[in-house]
């Protein structure tokens, strides 16, 4: 009996373990592209596509390129900090996003900054 549950439930965890790991990557994906997501309606007004501030309100703004050595070299806690908090022209995120939707958006500034 006791071999018997035994060769059961081995699939079985299997089973468990392949859902879980697609769950994972699915919710990873997801985060990133709800980090382009909330960049393209929050941010790029002002920072642009190209994270260069080169549209209407960037102009209007002043707003600071994003892909500079300087920014490049700054920390996610000192991004996530101007984008909670704001900065001159920069509106303050801290009521409108949720943390995880920083996280992911600073993420996917990230991945621009490599380009
Ligand atoms: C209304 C225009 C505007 C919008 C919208 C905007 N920003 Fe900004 N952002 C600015 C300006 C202007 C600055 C430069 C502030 C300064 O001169 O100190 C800036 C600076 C920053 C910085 C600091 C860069 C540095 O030099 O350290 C970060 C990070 C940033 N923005 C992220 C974001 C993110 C993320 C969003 C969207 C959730 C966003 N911004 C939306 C105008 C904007």
């Amino acid at each position: 009996m006791l071999t018997h549950n035994a060769t059961f439930r081995k699939p079985r965890f299997a089973v468990a373990l392949a859902l879980l790991c697609t769950l994972a990557c699915a919710s990873a994906a997801l985060a990133e592209s709800s980090g382009a997501d909330i960049y393209k309606s929050k941010c790029q007004m002002c920072h642009g596509a190209d994270l260069k501030g080169n549209t209407p309100g960037g102009k209007m703004t002043h707003t600071q390129p994003l892909d500079t050595p300087e920014v490049i070299a700054k920390t996610d806690a000192d991004l996530t900090a101007t984008t909670k908090n704001g900065r001159k022209k920069m509106p303050a995120f801290a009521s409108k996003l949720s943390d995880a939707q920083i996280h992911s958006v600073i993420a996917y500034i990230r991945t621009l900054q490599k380009k």
